[in-house]
């Protein structure tokens, strides 16, 4: 039996992660939060290592407010740089795999087809700059590291778009979002299952460190927040009506990238890993959110 350590396990993947627990009865998993282990404290996470023998940590802590982060980086920093850090570096020592998740942000290049891992990154704003650098901060302490760029989650829990336009569409009779913002929504859920899939490979490999290296995950297909919009409307039969307006139209502190779609072949052949239609998961998640 191995023992998987999931940090931040409040947040959308972390829950999604617990929820999936029961159905890998041969791992043994232990839920972390904020409180339970703050990843930015090292002694904390030196301390709770030591306590512990560990085979596989999920890094799903980290800051996410992408607005707030611009005023507020040396809170981003702490999480999502010396944190990534602090568990590479125990994890190094107990020979243990991270699994340290990272995001589509950090590309912000003039493309138009989609980025493959080895791809130029050009992270603009806090929050995707220090993704970026809580990934090689991870991967320099830890040759064990595994890092996954994925785009635009949401689920069934925290706080996200899909909630947003479902409370939204509901009060309101009309709203405006970007359609210049390309990519692909993915559901946490299938977030969760992917990397236990990635788990169950390094389970069977007699050579790890063969597998370890940047990886990117989303669900198939590609859209617009404002088609990704339409798409939650139709399917939860919401009459609000729905504008299309540019990136221009609604200023946010930090800058999104206008095209920032995941080329998933790397993690499909290494893994095996299946990757649904965003509009199928939605509907599944819906589902879930309605039921
Ligand atoms: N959300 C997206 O659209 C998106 C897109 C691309 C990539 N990602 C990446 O995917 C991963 C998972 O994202 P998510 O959407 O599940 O995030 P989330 O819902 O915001 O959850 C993040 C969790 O991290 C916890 N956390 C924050 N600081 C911590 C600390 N010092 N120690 C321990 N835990 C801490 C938070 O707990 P508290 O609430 O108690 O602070 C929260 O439960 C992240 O690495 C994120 O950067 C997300």
């Amino acid at each position: 039996m191995s023992t998987i350590l999931v940090t931040g396990s409040n947040g959308q993947l972390g829950s999604e992660l617990q929820e999936l627990a029961s159905q890998f009865p041969d791992h043994q998993f232990l839920f972390t939060n904020s409180e339970s282990l703050d990843i930015c404290d090292e002694e904390t996470v030196k301390a709770f290592f030591a306590q512990h023998q560990i085979d596989y940590c999920i890094n799903c802590a980290a800051y996410t407010a992408v607005d707030k982060a611009e005023s507020n980086n040396e809170a981003a920093y702490a999480v999502n740089v010396n944190g990534a850090q602090y568990l590479a570096q125990a994890c190094a020592k107990q020979n243990a795999v991270l699994l340290h998740l990272s995001t589509d942000y950090v590309y912000h290049n003039n493309q138009n087809t989609p980025f493959k891992e080895e791809d130029t990154v050009n992270p603009q704003g806090v929050y995707a700059a220090t993704k970026l650098l809580g990934e090689q901060a991870a991967q320099m302490a830890n040759p064990l590291t595994v890092v996954i760029r994925t785009s635009w989650v949401y689920s069934s829990y925290g706080n996200n778009f899909v909630k947003t336009m479902l409370r939204l569409g509901a009060e309101r009779d009309a709203l405006s979002v970007v359609y210049d913002q390309i990519g692909t929504p993915t559901y946490a859920k299938d977030i969760a299952q992917a990397l236990l899939k990635v788990i169950n490979t390094f389970q069977v490999t007699e050579s790890p460190a063969k597998l370890c290296g940047v990886y990117h995950f989303s669900n198939e297909g590609v859209t617009s927040w404002y088609d990704f919009a339409h798409a939650i409307f139709e399917e939860a039969n919401l009459a609000c009506a729905l504008t299309a307006i540019e990136s221009v139209a609604y200023p946010t502190p930090a800058k999104r990238p206008p095209f920032s779609l995941l080329h998933k072949g790397k993690i499909k052949s290494v893994f095996d890993v299946k990757v649904r239609h965003w509009r199928e998961a939605l509907r599944d998640c819906l589902k879930r959110l309605t039921a």
